[in-house]
């Protein structure tokens, strides 16, 4: 892949990290995008390679279109983009202030959205590329409790649907990539989540974020509309679309 580029969206810790060092170790150029320059730079030392950093407010959508036209100029069009930037506890919706709950479409949504906006154009005149969208179990699934977290990842994954349709014979890819529960700083960084996963949910293996990140690689090399790790979280999301009830039963008794 010497070469190619790819750009992480919310890669100064968690998913996006190692993401972006497993693809700085295979020879992508990688750009690793955030608003925390420090944190970012401390992943881009530790990626190696010619890794970048770019600065920039994910959320705000015109700066992300400024951003991207300084990177397809001084790097190139991104062949692969990952967008992992998100946050969000876990409430009912008569627990999460108004304020909250934009703060929580924001990213991962927007923040996502806003990227894909911004480079899709370069994409789609090359005729290549990948997105990648990490997304939640809470995107398909009904959790208790889980109001504004569950409301940005169904958006995402809406997105990616929108994506798949719009895309069709263009050249360029979307993947919707579902991950159980990833050991990250996540759960430290947005308290409250943790104690709500349901009961049933914790039988389903926990990924360490070197795996997660080879997910995305996988998801980058052979993109299809959506993938589900690990394999059991993936029997639960075909069972949904089976029988959704047994699925709500299970985790509404969490
Ligand atoms: N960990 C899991 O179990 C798991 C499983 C499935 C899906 N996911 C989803 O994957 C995404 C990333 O999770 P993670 O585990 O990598 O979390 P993490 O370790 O907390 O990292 C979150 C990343 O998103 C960035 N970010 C958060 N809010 C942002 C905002 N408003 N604007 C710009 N950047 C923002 C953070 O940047 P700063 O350093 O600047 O805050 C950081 O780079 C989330 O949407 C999460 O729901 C996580």
């Amino acid at each position: 892949v010497a070469g190619r580029v790819a750009l992480i969206a919310g890669a100064s810790g968690g998913i996006g990290s190692s993401a972006a060092r497993l693809l700085a170790s295979k020879g992508y150029t990688c750009v690793l995008a955030g608003r925390d320059e420090a944190k970012l730079a401390e992943v881009a030392a530790g990626a190696g390679g010619d890794a970048r950093v770019e600065v920039v407010p994910l959320t705000d959508g015109r700066a992300v279109i400024a951003s991207a036209a300084r990177i397809v100029r001084d790097v190139g069009v991104p062949d692969a983009i990952v967008n992992c930037a998100g946050a969000g506890t876990w409430k009912r919706v008569d627990e999460t202030p108004p304020e909250e709950a934009v703060s929580m479409m924001a990213a991962p949504y927007f923040a996502a959205f806003n990227v894909t906006h911004a480079f899709l154009p370069s994409m789609l005149q090359r005729r290549r590329g990948v997105f990648v969208h990490i997304g939640s179990p809470a995107s398909r699934f009904r959790f208790p409790a889980s109001a504004g977290y569950s409301a940005a990842r169904s958006a995402l994954r809406s997105l990616n649907e929108s994506l798949q349709a719009d895309l069709r014979g263009t050249g360029v890819k979307s993947v919707h990539l579902v991950l159980g529960k990833v050991e990250t700083e996540y759960f430290h960084n947005n308290p409250g989540v943790i104690e709500h996963i349901p009961a049933i949910a914790r039988i389903i293996p926990t990924l360490a974020p070197d795996q997660a990140a080879r997910c995305v690689l996988h998801a980058i090399e052979r993109p299809s509309r959506e993938q589900v790790h690990p394999v059991l979280l993936r029997l639960f999301w075909w069972c949904y679309g089976l029988t959704p009830w047994l699925v709500d039963a299970l985790l509404g008794r969490g």
